[in-house]
């Protein structure tokens, strides 16, 4: 008896493992609503289609690259290189660790500090743990003001 419910719940965390994995891997839109997790906590919807153009449009794609398209000055953000599944969070203390480097890099190249809502970020950390979505990415997400300054383009 002891051991069968030890089985059941090593079932229940490999099925939740492989939950997690596919919502990562699916489509934007069929990723969870927005939801409040804590008192007065909103996690925002993850629109991993809204967010493959906001990291081209943002400017993100300028020294990251996904699917070999973009800069190479900064570690390359394609879905193949992410944990899975990832805890949104810790992407966001990533950026924070990463920040001092990039925003002296975005200032020099786009002369400005990239600025997003937590919506858009939202949005673009769902595209970076999406293959599916990244699979549709090409130059032509990349408005021209942003392209010219991809390298090599
Ligand atoms: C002008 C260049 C530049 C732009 C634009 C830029 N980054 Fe970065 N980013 C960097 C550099 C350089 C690092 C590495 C910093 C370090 O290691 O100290 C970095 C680090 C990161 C990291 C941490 C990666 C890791 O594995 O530790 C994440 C995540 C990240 N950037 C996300 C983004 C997102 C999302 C955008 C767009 C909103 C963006 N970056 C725009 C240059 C840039």
């Amino acid at each position: 008896m002891k051991n069968q419910s030890k089985v059941l719940s090593v079932l229940t965390l490999v099925a939740l493992g492989a939950a997690g994995a596919s919502v990562a891997q699916s489509s934007g839109n069929s990723l969870p609503k927005g939801a409040i997790v804590a008192g007065g906590v909103f996690i925002p919807p993850l629109d991993a289609a809204a967010g493959r153009k906001l990291f081209a449009s943002k400017g993100c794609v300028v020294c990251h690259s996904i699917n070999g398209i973009g800069g190479t000055d900064a570690p390359d953000l394609s879905a193949a290189n992410m944990e899975k599944p990832m805890d949104a969070f810790d992407f966001a203390a990533k950026m924070w660790r990463g920040a001092p480097a990039m925003i002296a890099m975005q200032q020099d190249e786009l002369g400005a500090q990239i600025e997003f809502s937590g919506q858009e970020l939202a949005n673009i950390i769902a595209f970076v743990h999406d293959q599916t979505e990244q699979k549709k990415f090409s130059k032509a997400d990349i408005p021209a003001d942003i392209l010219k300054h991809v390298p090599a383009n």
